[in-house]
């Protein structure tokens, strides 16, 4: 089994989604649970982007102690500076630059040619590796970048001092068949690409963030850059819990897994929710409200017969207690009995048949049939035990 480490930026690029900013106080309890998860990096913030960042970043790595604490830095001497003094108290911290290298970020963005690109690169590469010797580098908008000239930079910044070379997918372009390919090609093209860790990151405008992260795993990448609920910039960023669980469920395919402790991954979720105030859809992967959810007769009666039949990882596996049985419309007879017997009633076949007919008519007028319901179609009828 290859191990893939996982590198959390809810606090950094998860904040950067609108409406999602944290206070000081809110930083730290979120870093301290990411650490509880397991996370192998936690990318605390953006240190240069204001004091209440710069504080918040050197608090949480002052705190926490069993994850890397990483500050991001734009490629200049003043950024990393900064991001040092932040970081410099973890137990083991690291400074993450990054420079674009797509034409159109060169021309338009930065005003610089590739030469100059690469130059800059290397030199803030040497220059935060004169202060930490974990130092990250990233390609800004990797994925539409020309390959050569990609590798060209990877290549100098690892001969630099870079021990990760990170491939983001910053605004979400990329497929998976596409950035499997990308990242074969890096890996076959870079002479030095084994001293260094391939780390991926991917946005999810069209929705394929989770997979294109996937499909690296496979071609080779060894850190996955992900935030919890898949908060961040626009559509987000691909979701921890969901590349997490994939590779879980599917360890007999990626033969890789990660650190995480997954039951950590609902109270993680939750934490989220709370303290962004950013809401998840009730059909979420993973963490939604309907994710362990079964309502239709037929998954029910197999759901009671053996839980594999309709669930392919336990509720229990990402820290909560029970799936749920939903009473509605289309559940059967099979899930009504067994939610009266939980309930603490006996009753005769007759007397299931009567409440079953009752409940199917209140089940058309109601979206959910609630327990308290059941105990009044029951009531009349029942030996209660
Ligand atoms: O999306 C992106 O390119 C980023 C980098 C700064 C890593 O967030
Ligand atoms: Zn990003």
């Amino acid at each position: 089994m290859r191990h893939i480490k996982v590198f959390d930026t809810t606090l950094r690029d998860g904040e950067q989604s609108p409406g999602c900013s944290m206070n000081l106080e809110e930083k730290v309890q979120v870093a301290l649970q990411l650490e509880k998860l397991g996370v192998d990096v936690m990318e605390a913030g953006f240190a240069i982007a204001s004091p209440g960042d710069f504080e918040a970043v050197k608090t949480v790595a002052e705190k926490v102690k069993n994850s890397t604490v990483a500050s991001l830095a734009r490629a200049l001497p003043k950024d990393i500076d900064r991001a040092w003094e932040a970081v410099k108290n973890a137990n083991s911290p690291r400074i993450h630059t990054f420079l674009a290298t797509s034409d159109i970020h060169m021309q338009y963005k930065l005003k610089k040619t590739p030469e100059q690109v690469l130059e800059q690169a290397t030199e803030m590469v040497k220059y935060a590796s004169k202060y930490c010797s974990n130092v990250e580098f990233s390609a800004e908008d990797a994925s539409r970048s020309n390959k050569d000239f990609l590798c060209k930079v990877f290549e100098s910044v690892i001969h630099a001092g870079a021990n990760v070379i990170n491939i983001p997918d910053t605004v979400g372009y990329t497929t998976p068949d596409e950035f499997y390919e990308m990242i074969t090609y890096i890996k076959n093209n870079v002479s030095n690409i084994h001293k260094a860790d391939i780390s991926i990151h991917c946005h999810n405008d069209l929705g394929l963030g989770v997979a294109n992260s996937l499909a690296a795993v496979r071609a080779g990448a060894t850190q996955i850059e992900c935030t919890i609920n898949g908060i961040g910039e626009r559509a987000g960023n691909a979701a921890l819990e969901e590349i997490v669980m994939a590779l879980e469920t599917r360890k007999d395919f990626y033969q890789a897994q990660t650190g995480i402790q997954t039951t950590e991954i609902y109270p993680t979720s939750r934490l989220i929710t709370s303290v962004t105030g950013s809401l998840i859809q009730a059909n979420k992967a993973i963490v939604g409200a309907n994710a362990f959810a079964h309502e239709s007769g037929i998954h029910q009666h197999g759901m009671l017969a053996n839980k594999s039949t309709y669930e392919i990882m336990t509720p229990e596996s990402i820290g909560l207690t029970e799936n749920k049985m939903v009473l509605g419309k289309h559940s059967g007879r099979h899930a009504f009995e067994d939610r009266l017997i939980n309930l603490g009633y006996q009753l005769t076949k007759e007397e299931i048949d009567d409440a079953f007919k009752a409940f199917k008519l209140l089940a058309d007028k109601k979206k959910t049939v609630t327990d308290k319901d059941i105990e009044a179609l029951a009531g009349e009828k029942q030996v209660h035990t």
